[in-house]
């Protein structure tokens, strides 16, 4: 099993202004979390020399390292994410031993009358609702609003990995995500009115899919219980009945 372990670093950054930064890295291996390299890697003698130099190198970008203590090799990260089949490009490898650590990304207020609940996948948390029952995905997003809420999105990497592995592991059944192409067919937008881009569609969805051929499937799914163990979203027809997960509005005000 992997260690897991809190490391807290309290960093003198070199600033302007000499701030003190408090820095919650976690350690843990490429068959937990990953992340995306964002620059070429260096020599460090420690890991805590690794993430200072990263901080350093890339003071708005560095959220994570990737350090190899065998080669002393230190490779700066971006914000680390569960493991996601379809990231080819991702560091560790998938399912590798190799080390990892990554910094917690803000934790979002989540108190709303206990219909929500906190959860956390490689640092990134989100406040979520989890559904009991099934409905359409206009049901999906007017339940959701009807809560102060949206239907969840997965719009960056991190905050798919946290729905993709949320949805499998505690509803572990069909999914709707808040992403369609009813406005324009194959012009797949986020429920938030952003456009998914072509580099997440291909990360996000399975090989293949969206299915062009098939013009009445508009909205997308995490299809955890028709393919079980296939990794991708699918586009389903939006009148079919599947679970989904909401998320408050204030996340987006807060941002
Ligand atoms: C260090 O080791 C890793 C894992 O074996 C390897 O991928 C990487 O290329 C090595 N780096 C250097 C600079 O040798
Ligand atoms: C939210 O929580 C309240 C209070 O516990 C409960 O009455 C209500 O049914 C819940 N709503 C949903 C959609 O689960
Ligand atoms: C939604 O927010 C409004 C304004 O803050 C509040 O009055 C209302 O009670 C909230 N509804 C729910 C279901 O939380
Ligand atoms: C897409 O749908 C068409 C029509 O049902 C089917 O023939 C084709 O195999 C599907 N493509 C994929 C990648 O599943």
């Amino acid at each position: 099993m992997a260690l897991l372990l809190w490391l807290v670093f309290i960093l003198n950054i070199l600033t302007a202004r000499c701030e003190i930064k408090q820095v919650y890295l976690k350690r843990t291996t490429g068959q937990e979390c990953q992340t995306l390299q964002i620059g070429e890697s260096w020599s460090s003698r420690s890991a805590l020399e690794c993430y200072r130099d990263c901080a350093v190198r890339f003071p708005d970008t560095c959220q994570s390292i990737v350090y190899n203590s065998d080669n002393q090799t230190c490779t700066p990260g971006s914000v680390a994410f569960g493991p996601l089949q379809n990231v080819d490009t991702s560091i560790p490898v998938t399912g590798s031993d190799g080390l990892i650590f990554y910094m917690k990304q803000p934790i979002p207020s989540c108190n709303a009358n206990g219909n929500f609940t906190l959860y956390d996948i490689c640092g990134t948390t989100a406040c979520v609702y989890l559904s009991s029952s099934k409905v359409n995905y206009h049901e999906a997003v007017s339940i959701c609003s009807g809560m102060n809420s949206s239907i969840f999105t997965g719009d960056t990497l991190a905050r798919f990995s946290v729905f993709w592995k949320v949805s499998l592991k505690y509803l572990n059944d069909d999914t709707w995500i808040g992403l369609t192409d009813l406005a324009v067919q194959d012009r797949f937008v986020w429920e938030n009115g952003e456009l998914l881009n072509d580099q997440l569609a291909l990360w996000i969805f399975r090989p293949g899919y969206p299915n062009k051929s098939k013009k009445n499937e508009n909205c997308a799914e995490a299809r955890h219980g028709g393919w079980p163990g296939i990794y991708g979203l699918n586009d389903a027809r939006c009148q079919t009945e599947k679970f989904y997960m909401c998320e408050p509005l204030d996340k987006y005000i807060a941002k």
